[in-house]
């Protein structure tokens, strides 16, 4: 990725301290096209510049793991109407950012129930995913029909099966062996979560991988989140003492 343009920017990060994985839940598109008397859909599609954005801007940092909160197992509630758009602009957005992760060396993948979604929706997920398979400059997660408590329930019951059969031992069961059946077995926890519009919840994201993730919740509305925004927020990272439960230095 050409990133002369950007890289002034960039300058006040110590790359010795990225964040590995950056997880985001972007929020406030809805409200962000309220506050212009707009369309929610307005601001969806707003909301999915950001995302070229920002995926441009980790990678350009050299964040590994961007893990993306793009519609959660609750979000099947809303609207049928803005249920339909969203599934419009992730296949917008799938097809015009093909060229992009291939030109840039970004593999991507999807967490969550991918059988929920719209066949037509899964045929350009699968040929992204398929064509930028080889790719590792940086992983890009997409969290769709995603739940953290579907995630585990899925993990128990495959778990269960396999003590059944034979295959696990009860007594083996620890940590690792959870981590292993959920949809990020391949994926290290998130070292940073960001969370767009000022709500302080987790909203069902990631709820096993969080344990010790850094949080940062700013007030800023995901269709005005940018570069320099991000930026503050890793060098604030940076500055953080994570200490895991022990005692700091
Ligand atoms: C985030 O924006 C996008 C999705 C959850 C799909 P919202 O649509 O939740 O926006 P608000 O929270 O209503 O402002
Ligand atoms: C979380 O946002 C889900 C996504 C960003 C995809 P929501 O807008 O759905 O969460 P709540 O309803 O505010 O908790
Ligand atoms: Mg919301």
């Amino acid at each position: 990725m050409n990133s002369n343009t950007s890289s002034s920017i960039y300058k006040d990060l110590d790359p010795a301290k990225l964040p590995s994985h950056v997880a985001i839940i972007m929020d406030g598109n809805g409200r962000w096209a309220k506050k212009r008397l707009f369309n929610r859909i307005k601001g969806h599609e707003k909301g999915s510049e950001t995302v070229r954005t920002i995926v441009r801007a980790c990678r350009e940092i050299g964040i590994s793991y961007l893990t993306l909160y793009a519609f959660s197992t609750e979000n099947w509630q809303r609207p049928r109407s803005e249920v339909a758009a969203l599934m419009t602009l992730l296949k917008k957005f799938l097809k015009s950012e093909q060229k992009e992760m291939l030109d840039n060396n970004i593999r991507l993948y999807a967490i969550g129930q991918i059988e929920r979604l719209p066949e037509d929706v899964r045929q350009v997920l699968y040929k992204a995913m398929t064509l930028t398979k080889k790719n590792n400059g940086m992983l890009l997660v997409l969290a769709l029909s995603y739940g953290g408590r579907a995630e585990i329930v899925r993990m128990v019951k495959e778990i269960a099966i396999k003590t059944k059969d034979g295959s696990i031992d009860p007594d083996s069961i620890a940590p690792e062996i959870i981590s292993k059946h959920l949809y990020t077995s391949e994926i290290p926890d998130p070292d940073l979560l960001i969370r767009t519009s000022g709500e302080m919840r987790i909203s069902n994201f990631l709820l096993w991988q969080i344990a010790y993730t850094e949080i940062y919740v700013t007030d800023t509305l995901w269709p005005d989140f940018g570069k320099n925004e991000l930026v503050r927020i890793l060098q604030d990272y940076q500055q953080r003492e994570r200490r895991f439960g022990k005692v700091g230095n």
